[in-house]
């Protein structure tokens, strides 16, 4: 591992596109390798064995390119099999997208009600309320599973009175819980912010742990002493599992650069 080893980041799709955009305005002359499963997506209605034999697969896939930290931009496979990507990756350092989640909405919330929207496998682990808890054991935590965002996402149906018919119907349930804090629980979820927050109402803050997770790169790095000192600005190398063209035009939707080159792999 040098200076100049890239970070490795993984999703089943695009969502970890938002921890990408949040590693790059942090880190920009560092050298990211991204993969997102577009052959599997999603993950989140999917049993514990298979998300765990994905994590698997996707880290074995980063590793060829010898990364010096993996960031898993997945809070499904955060939740449920973070231990696999770790055992698999060896000495490299492992960040997780949910303990950062979990540690800035205990950090922002005043009146200890938590709200956290995840995928079904998030939400049915418990992972989150565990994380929260054992921050701080008077937190109430309500959760709820919105599985249809992450197609929505994946659609590109960012601002689409079908997305906004479907956050009615999922997040109606939180008026009456008085949460002060809502955890986007999934990285898709933040591509659809938008239309969540307008439904949730200004007064409920959102918490994308994109930027924590940046955050704690940047310091991980800078503790191993490999941060890369160069002041040259990166483009991501993007790899897919399959559909790389329709991955391009997502990633210039959201990311709003040029047509990037996507690479597909097999899996
Ligand atoms: N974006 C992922 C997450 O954070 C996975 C969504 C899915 O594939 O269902 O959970």
């Amino acid at each position: 591992m040098t200076t100049e080893s890239p970070i490795g980041i993984f999703d089943s799709g695009i969502g970890g596109l938002t921890v990408v955009k949040a590693v790059q305005a942090a880190l920009p002359a560092e050298r990211i390798i991204y993969f997102g499963d577009t052959a599997r997506v999603p993950y989140g209605p999917k049993s514990q064995i298979t998300i765990r034999k994905y994590a698997a697969d996707d880290t074995a896939i980063l590793m060829r390119y010898q990364p010096k930290v993996i960031i898993v931009a997945c809070n499904t496979v955060s939740a449920l099999a973070l231990d696999v990507v770790e055992k698999s990756c060896g000495k490299i350092p492992v960040i997780g997208v949910l303990k950062a989640g979990a540690k800035l909405a205990v950090q922002v919330s005043k009146n200890n009600r938590i709200g956290v929207i995840g995928t079904q496998a998030t939400v049915c682990s418990n992972a989150y309320a565990c994380a929260i808890n054992q921050l701080n054991a008077d937190i109430e935590v309500i959760s709820q599973a919105c599985p249809l965002f992450v197609p929505l996402a994946e659609e590109g149906f960012i601002n689409h009175p079908a997305t906004r018919l479907i956050a009615e119907q999922y997040l109606a349930g939180f008026r009456k819980q008085e949460i002060d804090t809502l955890v986007l629980g999934c990285t898709h979820y933040p591509i659809l912010r938008q239309v969540i927050e307008e439904t949730i109402g200004s007064k409920i803050r959102i918490i994308d742990s994109a930027e924590a997770v940046a955050l704690r790169t940047r310091e991980l790095l800078l503790e191993s002493g490999l941060l890369n000192p160069s002041g040259h600005v990166s483009v991501p190398h993007l790899l897919v599992s399959d559909l790389p063209q329709k991955f391009s035009m997502l990633y210039q939707l959201f990311m709003g650069s040029e047509l990037p080159d996507v690479e597909l792999v097999e899996v």
